[in-house]
């Protein structure tokens, strides 16, 4: 697979998988974090918004 691509992944039940060159920007503002993966909640119950925590199992 191509490094430079950025990948988006269904998880069946689950969060979204992000990875590739990401960047994230908050929107109460700070730091813009550059990461290589990540997990998007898209349940709604994560306590860590964007960020899956796993609640999605619960
Ligand atoms: S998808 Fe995992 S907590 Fe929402």
């Amino acid at each position: 697979m191509d490094r430079n691509k950025t990948v988006i992944e269904v998880i069946d039940g689950g969060p979204l998988k992000i990875s590739g060159s990401i960047c994230i920007v908050e929107k109460q503002g700070g730091k813009p974090e550059d990461k290589r993966e990540v997990y998007l909640c898209r349940c709604g119950k994560s306590a860590s918004k964007p960020y899956c925590d796993g609640s999605h199992n619960s």
